[in-house]
């Protein structure tokens, strides 16, 4: 059994996981910290790269003793440890990458930089085991919101679409300001829809014109058409779930639409749904009856493991381990930019 050490650190969340893989392939979680700084950045409505990365710094080692504590194990043994090294905010990176350079050297174990999108795909085979290759992975948090083909999770992974304004989860977070309802967006804007009249409004469907780039997305449309229907209302009471409801039908239906007719034209029967937003009640129903209307396999990993974690990077670790990937060198930096296709550095 080799022991992976998983860290995250590249938005607000200090993810600590602990993977075994065993001589067969197979993972098993031992271990899922997260200390999250989301609180912090609420009167902000949105997070505050330095207020991120000092929380990083005070939660990091803290939430590496806990997680040897749940795993019943020892630092002495981790046979390899995986951090994300991008994309992300540069200086709460920073704090993971300089804390794995510090155990790999201090525990002379090798080194893994890792993607923090591939990780999130890769969190979906700690629950449902390994991916059919290739399969499709729909990506949606508060950062990203990408398409991708992934014919192997350490090696193989190409872009197929993405956002070219606002990630999904973004255009959450500024509909629930808008609404007067707290940060993070999402699950209070769910809750309210659940109470809503999703067909109340009908609001934009990004970039779904026939002339339109066929599998990126666009969301700021839609959070600008849900301000000017607000606005135009001024005084008067604003039916908040009605609008939370109608809003969350576009998202859904942009998000299942595209996805399920990418996984159709590129010919791929499998795909997986990942990131914050996967936690979406409104959007794991809507892809469930298009996935099984259009006879593709649907998985979408328990919400824990959707939203960030270390977890997801100890399991792609172990990807790039069983997959002989080379280790990265102690030069290993942050790269805030670091493209889907680059899954280790
Ligand atoms: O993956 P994640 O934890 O962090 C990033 O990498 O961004 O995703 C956070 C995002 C936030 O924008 C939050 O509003 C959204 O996920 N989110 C949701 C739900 N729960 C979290 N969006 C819609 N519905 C939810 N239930
Ligand atoms: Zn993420």
């Amino acid at each position: 059994m080799t022991i992976i050490l998983g860290i995250e650190s590249s938005c607000d969340e200090t993810g600590i996981g602990i993977v075994a893989l065993g001589a067969d392939g197979s993972l098993t979680l031992l271990a899922d910290e997260v200390a999250s700084s989301v609180d912090q950045h609420a009167r902000f409505g949105g997070v505050v790269p330095e207020v991120a990365s000092r929380a990083h710094l005070e939660a990091l080692v803290p939430s590496v003793t806990r997680a040897f504590a749940t795993a019943e194990l020892e630092l002495s043994d981790v046979d390899a440890i995986a951090v994300t090294c991008g994309p992300g905010l540069a200086g709460a990176l920073l704090v993971g990458v300089s804390a794995a350079k510090a155990y790999a050297a201090a525990l002379n174990v090798p080194l893994y930089g890792a993607n923090h999108l591939p990780g999130h795909v890769a969190a979906d085979t700690l629950e449902h085991g390994p991916l059919p290759s290739p399969c499709l992975a729909l990506l949606v948090s508060g950062g990203h919101t990408q398409l991708l083909r992934v014919d192997d999770l350490a090696t193989k992974i190409t872009e197929v679409g993405s956002t070219i304004d606002d990630a999904a989860g973004e255009a959450y977070d500024k509909v629930a300001r808008i609404l007067g309802l707290p940060y993070p967006g999402g699950p209070p804007i769910d809750k309210a829809a659940r109470r809503g009249n999703p067909d109340a409004i009908r609001f934009p469907r990004g970039l779904t014109g026939p002339r339109d780039a066929r599998f990126d997305f666009s969301f700021s449309g839609l959070k600008t058409a849900v301000a000017r229907w607000v606005e135009a209302r001024d005084g008067q009471e604003i039916p908040v779930d009605d609008v939370a409801a109608s809003f969350q039908e576009a998202v859904a239906d942009v998000l299942t639409a595209k996805a399920v007719r990418a996984a159709t034209e590129l010919g791929i029967g499998t795909m997986v749904v990942s990131g914050g937003v996967a936690a979406n009640s409104r959007l794991s129903t809507l892809a469930a009856q298009r996935c099984a209307a259009a006879g593709i396999e649907l998985r979408v990993p328990r919400p824990r493991l959707c939203t960030d974690n270390g977890a997801m990077i100890a399991a792609l670790g172990a990807h790039l381990v069983a997959a002989g990937v080379r280790p990265s060198s102690l030069e290993l930096s942050a790269d805030p930019g670091l493209p889907v296709s680059t899954v280790s550095v």
